[in-house]
This record gives C-alpha cells, sequence and structure tokens, in this order.
C-alpha cells in the first residue's frame, strides 16, 4: 500500500493509474478505523480497480475545539486496517499540505445543511463540503463512498457534487453497528462502560418508533416526543434533537411515513453520538 502525504504525489498517483486504464474507488475518513469503515472500503475494493482511502482530521468541521483535541488519532493501527482490507493507497495529508496559510476559500453547503447536524454544530458542514470537495480534486476518483450513518453528510455531498459539476458518483453504504444494534463510530472508545451499554438505547428505541409508524401512521411529534421521554428515562443520554425528515430532500415532515427518516443526536456524557433509521427499513 502506498502512503500519500502530498496532493501533488496523489495527483500524480491517480492520474497514472488512470493512463493504466484504472477505476479509482476513494473512501474519505478522519481515521480512527472501525469496521464501519472498513465496510466502505471493502464496497469500494469490489467495484473498482484501486482504493484510495483518506486519513485527515479536518480541524474546518469541528465546530468544538474540544471535541477535535479529543478526537481519537491511530495512525499506525489504521495503516494496519487499511492494508488488510486491500487498500492500493492511503493519503495522510497534514493540516499545512490541506490548509496553507493563505488558504481562504471555502464551500457553503447551504439549505439542506441548515438543520439537524447544521444547526447544532454551525459550520460543520461548510467544513466537511470543503474538505471532500479538496480530497476528491487531490483524488480524482470515480466513485466516493459515504457511510448512511452520517445521513445528512450523505446527502450535503450529493448536493455539493451535483452543484459544483464534478464528475464523481456518490455511493451511499448501510450502517456497520455492534451486534447490540449501537452503530459503530470512532466516538463510541470514548464512551465509560456505563454510558456505553446505555447507548443501545439510541437503536432500540429508533426502531421501536420505526415499527410503530410503520404500523399505525404516527405524527412527526409524537415520535420526537416519545425518543425523548423514553430515552431520557431509560438512560443517561441527552437528546441533543430528533427529527423526521423525507429521506429524498431531508425536509421535516409532520407524519412519520416509508418515505421518512428519524435522525437523532444524543450525548452520554461528554461524547456526542449519531443514529438514523429509515422508516421503510424492516427493522428486526
Ligand atoms: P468519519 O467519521 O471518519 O467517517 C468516514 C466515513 O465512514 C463516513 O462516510 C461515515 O459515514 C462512514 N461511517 C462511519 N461510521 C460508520 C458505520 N458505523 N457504518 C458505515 N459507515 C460508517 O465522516 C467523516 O469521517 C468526515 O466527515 C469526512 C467525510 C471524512 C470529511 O472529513
Amino acid at each position: 500500500m502506498h502512503i500519500v502525504r502530498s496532493i501533488d504525489e496523489m495527483q500524480q498517483w491517480s492520474a497514472n493509474e488512470r493512463n493504466l486504464g484504472k477505476t479509482i474507488g476513494f473512501v474519505p475518513t478522519m481515521g480512527a478505523l472501525h469496521n464501519g469503515h472498513s465496510e466502505l472500503f471493502g464496497r469500494s475494493v469490489l467495484e473498482h480497480d484501486r482504493t484510495v482511502v483518506s486519513i485527515f482530521v479536518n480541524a474546518l468541521q469541528f465546530n468544538n475545539s474540544a471535541d477535535l483535541e479529543a478526537y481519537p488519532r491511530q495512525l499506525e493501527k489504521d495503516i494496519v486496517i487499511a492494508e488488510e482490507t486491500n487498500v492500493d493507497a492511503l493519503f495522510v495529508p497534514s493540516h499545512d499540505e490541506m490548509y496553507p496559510p493563505n488558504f481562504s476559500s471555502t464551500i457553503s453547503a447551504g439549505d439542506i445543511a441548515a438543520h439537524m447536524e447544521g444547526l447544532h454544530r454551525p459550520g460543520h458542514f461548510d467544513g466537511v463540503a470543503t474538505v471532500v470537495v479538496k480530497l476528491l480534486n487531490a483524488v480524482s476518483p470515480d466513485a466516493a463512498y459515504f457511510g448512511i450513518k452520517d445521513f445528512q453528510q450523505v446527502a450535503v455531498i450529493r448536493q455539493v457534487v451535483r452543484d459544483l459539476n464534478i464528475a464523481c458518483q456518490i455511493v451511499s453504504v448501510p450502517t456497520v453497528r455492534e451486534a447490540d444494534g449501537l452503530a459503530l463510530s470512532s466516538r463510541n472508545v470514548r464512551l465509560t462502560s456505563e454510558d456505553r451499554q446505555e447507548a443501545v438505547q439510541i437503536y432500540r428505541l429508533l426502531r421501536e418508533l420505526a415499527t410503530l409508524s410503520l404500523e399505525t401512521p404516527t405524527s412527526s411529534a409524537d415520535i420526537k416526543k416519545a425518543f425523548i421521554t423514553r430515552l431520557e428515562s431509560s438512560s443517561n443520554g441527552i437528546v441533543e434533537y430528533v427529527e423526521v425528515v423525507d429521506s429524498q430532500n431531508l425536509r421535516p415532515t409532520i407524519t412519520a411515513t416509508t418515505d421518512s427518516t428519524i435522525c437523532v443526536a444524543v450525548w452520554f456524557g461528554d461524547v456526542r453520538l449519531i443514529d438514523n433509521i429509515s422508516i421503510d427499513s424492516s427493522p428486526s
């Protein structure tokens, strides 16, 4: 596996592969890799001749400096994981390589980023959009892979790629979960053992509420109320938001239907977890 540290070298590597007629799949990450990331790598490896993974903890998308500081970093371990999943090139630019002192242009993510994560993490999606476009320009992939775990992020990226005419297919991949249902996340390692146990309530409740909405049309207001009351009475979790949105355009819906997705953010101590469920997925 090639380890690439500069944008120039990354562009040259990709141009060379392209000249050889190879297709390139790309998975951007912030490292602290887990099986959710590996799932994306595996999809890309299956569907492309070459797979590039980037590891870059993007300061621009952290609205909270404590969260940036606390973000887990484990490059040596990540290199082994990427190698084991047959990644061909690992792009690990430094902060200065991506954002040199004279850097000044950023992307504004627009309306799709105005609620949920965008509302609670001001500037987050502008940072995500900016770094993803920079990474796509460094790697020039045929396709880039994103997890549905970050439901709004996929929608923002699709919008940006469409708006800016970026010739890259965006592929979304279902959420990988622990056996007890907790969505894998780089932040899970920061949960206390008690909070880790209680965090299973997030997906348990999402499944219950999705099943309820499938059986009986339920108002979004009732879903929100039920999620908050039940989560906060059965765990130490504090709900930051729960929204029921149209799965395609992410606009809030009045009633939860098979076209809706329930999205939540929950704090356990100083760890913020997000998850979502599409109501038409058959919760099991
Ligand atoms: P990161 O949180 O490292 O996630 C990288 C990719 O892995 C994202 O597309 C995310 O949705 C996906 N992912 C995370 N947990 C997953 C899970 N349990 N199952 C499936 N996929 C999962 O998301 C980012 O980094 C950054 O915002 C980034 C896009 C790299 C831009 O900086």
